[in-house]
């Protein structure tokens, strides 16, 4: 494993693995969860470290008990969770503290390696347009920093904030966030925002880094094939995969990638990225 380092100091590994549809069968997060958590097993036969999960993603029970059945040596987990920014959540410091200890409760977990606001707007708030309420995304962020200095959560961040969210919440708070999460994948590599959070040494992960038909860039599957296409051309000078040329790409420009797999074969894959390195050549051909 490679890894990164918060400005505080917290080492984060390079590559984690996504958990949203873990207990679940399919992609569909509003599907009713079946409690199939093989993937998070085998995550962590293949040498897993760092888990992304949330609140909303509604499986951090299942998650939490594969923790306590398999029960790693916890100073070797990186665990990194979120906090929607709606309610009930965001409401005030005792709800914020209290979903915070919820979650942890859940996960079977005394601290947060790395504890994210998991939106900067609500998705009702943005239906309306709306880009960020910034008196209660600040009051939240404000509590999270409290946690922060009490040693509960180890390092926090934001999710899916833009340059000028970014900047709005960075006037306003102490703790320059040392993460954000949003999605980098060749849909939708958002370089302005990356070069931003560098600047800002805040580590950019990135989420949904080869998932390519969803989300606000999605491209209909004739493209996602084209993109994969590109990348298996690229890998087979390397003799790796489409999916590590992606990954290897974002490790190569500093980007942390929370890849998800259901496939053991998939798993340990996307962790087998650092035995090469892409050229620059590769790497313009693949932005
Ligand atoms: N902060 C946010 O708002 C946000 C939003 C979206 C996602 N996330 C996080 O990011 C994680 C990853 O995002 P994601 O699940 O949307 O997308 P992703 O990890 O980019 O892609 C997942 C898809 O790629 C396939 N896949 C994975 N590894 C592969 C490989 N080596 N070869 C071929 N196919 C492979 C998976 O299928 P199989 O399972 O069949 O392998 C799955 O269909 C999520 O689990 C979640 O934790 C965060």
């Amino acid at each position: 494993m490679e890894y990164f380092e918060l400005y505080n100091g917290v080492r984060i590994p390079a590559v984690g693995t996504g958990t949203n549809t873990f207990g679940r069968d399919d992609e569909d997060l509003k599907s009713v969860p079946t409690g199939n958590f093989k993937p998070m097993y085998t995550a962590l036969e293949a040498g897993y470290e760092l888990f992304d999960t949330a609140i909303s993603y509604g499986n951090e029970e299942g998650i939490g008990e594969c923790l306590k059945t398999v029960a790693p040596d916890r100073s070797k987990l990186f665990i990194l969770g979120k906090i929607p920014n709606r309610a009930p959540y965001n409401c005030d410091r005792d709800s914020i503290r209290k979903s915070v200890g919820d979650s942890m409760k859940n996960l079977n977990i005394e601290y947060f390696d790395l504890f994210l606001i998991h939106q900067p707007v609500d998705y009702k708030a943005a239906a309306e347009g709306k880009s960020m309420d910034v008196e209660t995304t600040v009051n939240l962020y404000r509590a999270l920093e409290e946690l922060y200095r009490e040693g509960v959560l180890r390092a926090i961040g934001v999710a899916n904030f833009n340059e000028d969210q970014l900047t709005v919440l960075m006037n306003e708070v102490e703790t320059v966030p040392m993460a954000n999460q949003f999605r980098s994948n060749p849909a939708a590599r958002n370089r302005p925002l990356v070069e931003f959070c560098k600047e800002n040494k805040i580590l950019p992960i990135a989420h949904s880094p080869m998932n390519f038909t969803a989300g606000a860039f999605r491209v209909d599957e004739v493209k996602a094939a084209d993109y994969r296409k590109i990348a298996g051309m690229v890998g087979s000078r390397y003799g790796k995969s489409w999916a590590q040329v992606l990954l290897r790409y974002n490790y190569q420009l500093g980007i942390c990638s929370i890849p998800k797999s259901h496939i053991y074969e998939f798993q340990k894959q996307n962790l087998d990225i650092f035995d090469f390195e892409l050229s620059r050549g590769d790497m313009e051909c693949l932005y």
